[in-house]
């Protein structure tokens, strides 16, 4: 659907997010005919440059985005640069004029800095008169520390732009995998009587990267993986597999279901947390062929207990997945990069195959969100032939690429068209954020009291060997034939 002409600013504007992946999404957007003439990218930063300097710095990472030369610097023309701090007057005066230029434009302001500064932007924004009209803040993630500081901001934020002008960001919601699993779960009548703890074993959910922190220390060493990516991308992932049916697809149905997942979660403390979960933080090892520096060296300090990698057994507790596990794992340099969400199906009640047919495995449905893309189902025929009946397990494969022959559109694309649009279906409504920091603090506290460091791997390998543990003690292996 075609949109209006909107301007879109980014706070943090030559961060690392808005140039690998904000600006090469909307440039994608631009490729597609997506974004109107007349329609306006701003940068903010403090740095002082100037339009030509912002564009420059752009150009490249455009083109590595798979640009041409000729449609990036059309796109470019759309963009712009303004030096502005939160924290000083200079400059917002001009800025307001700007904006002010199209007061009927749909106005997206795109916080991709530091939490830290959304309340003194969002302020700004108040005071000159921008949180009114079609008026929309945009937050990334992590949204505070914690539950406390989570809140400050909610506050802050609130009290400038409306509950429905807020958009909390969480671009997993956004990957095609996440959105097709709506799909498959409530477009198919084969699943959903199998979807509790009758039939199903357990589920694992695994984000696995090979990229170490590189450039971003100085934000990660403050996160760490349980805030970086437990506490909203795999949560989000775990409601969307988790929730009950939502009564349509509206905003705040969908949100009402993800909602009560987030607030069953059995909570994780001092009391079980050396049972339930697992810290690392990678040493020096190898990714992609390739000798890499272990954490503590590209960090500055050369100091830190901050994880790099987190393991961990969650339990929903209600009556649909009283007793289901779900392992949850992420962690920076591990040997691929892979997302995925694997549903293990509980075994057949008995064997008619006799002991020469080997075990029978069990069915799994795996969720491929990167790369490739797309669905399998994990199934026991027989092995084709002569020779008795002997059993294979083998997949149904859809692959995404194959079944639509394109390339799937970055997650960010579709995320800031829903924006422009208006539409927080895939956006994280407050009571969400805080819900889930409710059951990541007790974890992030048990840690601190146990003093303990996290355990070291090396880079390259699939975390501690305690993260296998913790899936083996239950009899159970992480998936390894996707
Ligand atoms: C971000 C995290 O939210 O997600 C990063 O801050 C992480 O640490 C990234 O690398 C992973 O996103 P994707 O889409 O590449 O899986």
């Amino acid at each position: 659907q075609p949109v209006d002409a909107f301007d879109l600013v980014i706070f943090g504007g030559t961060g690392d997010l808005a140039v690998r992946k904000l600006l090469p999404a909307l440039f994608h957007r631009f490729v597609d005919g997506q974004i109107p003439a007349g329609s306006r990218i701003i940068g903010i930063a403090r740095e002082a440059l100037d339009d030509d300097g912002y564009r420059a710095s752009l150009r490249t990472a455009l083109i590595e985005a798979g640009g041409a030369k000729g449609q990036v610097e059309e796109f470019l023309r759309h963009v712009s640069y303004r030096p502005l701090d939160a924290r000083k007057d200079e400059g917002w005066d001009a800025f307001a004029a700007l904006i002010g230029e199209e007061p009927d434009h749909v106005r997206v302001f795109y916080l991709s800095t530091s939490p830290e500064l959304f309340v003194d932007i969002c302020n700004r924004l108040g005071s000159y008169g921008l949180n009114r009209g079609k008026s929309r803040v945009v937050l990334e993630k992590p949204i505070g520390r914690d539950l406390a500081s989570a809140n400050q901001i909610n506050d802050a934020v609130g009290r400038v732009f409306d509950e429905s002008q807020t958009f909390r960001i969480d671009h997993y919601l956004g990957k095609e995998t996440v959105q097709n699993l709506l799909a498959l779960r409530f477009g198919n009548a084969l699943f959903e009587p199998l979807w509790n703890s009758g039939h199903i074993d357990h589920v694992q959910i695994t984000v696995a990267e090979t990229l170490g922190v590189g450039r971003r220390g100085a934000y990660y060493d403050r996160a760490g993986a349980l805030r970086d990516m437990v506490q909203n991308h795999i949560l989000q992932l775990l409601c969307m597999v988790a929730m009950e049916p939502p009564s349509s697809l509206s905003p705040d149905a969908v949100r009402d279901e993800k909602l009560k997942v987030l607030r069953s979660l059995k909570p994780i403390d001092e009391s079980n947390a050396a049972q339930l979960t697992v810290r690392g933080q990678y040493r020096a090892g190898a990714a992609e062929g390739q000798s890499v520096p272990g954490y503590l060296e590209e960090l500055d300090g050369g100091k830190s207990n901050t994880e790099t990698f987190v393991a961990l057994k969650a339990e929903i507790e209600n009556w649909r997945w009283a007793g289901v596990p779900f392992y949850l794992r992420t962690g920076k340099r591990l040997p691929e990069r892979v997302s995925e969400i694997v549903v293990v199906f509980k075994a057949v009640p008995h064997s008619i195959f006799g002991a020469s047919a080997g075990p029978l495995a069990q069915n799994r449905l795996v969720l491929r969100l990167q790369p490739d893309e797309g669905v399998k189902l994990w199934l026991t025929i027989k092995h084709p032939g002569p020779g008795g009946l002997r059993l294979r397990h083998v997949p149904l494969d859809m692959s995404f690429a194959e079944a639509f022959g394109v390339q799937q559109p970055d997650a960010y694309e579709r995320l800031l068209l829903d924006v422009v649009r208006g539409n927080p279906t895939l956006f994280m409504r407050r009571d969400e954020v805080e819900a889930a920091w409710r059951w990541a603090d007790p974890i992030l506290a048990a840690w601190s009291a146990s003093g303990e460091a996290p355990r070291p791997y090396t880079a390259g390998t699939w975390g501690p060997s305690a993260a296998v543990a913790l899936i083996e003690r239950d009899g159970r292996t992480w998936n390894e034939d996707s």
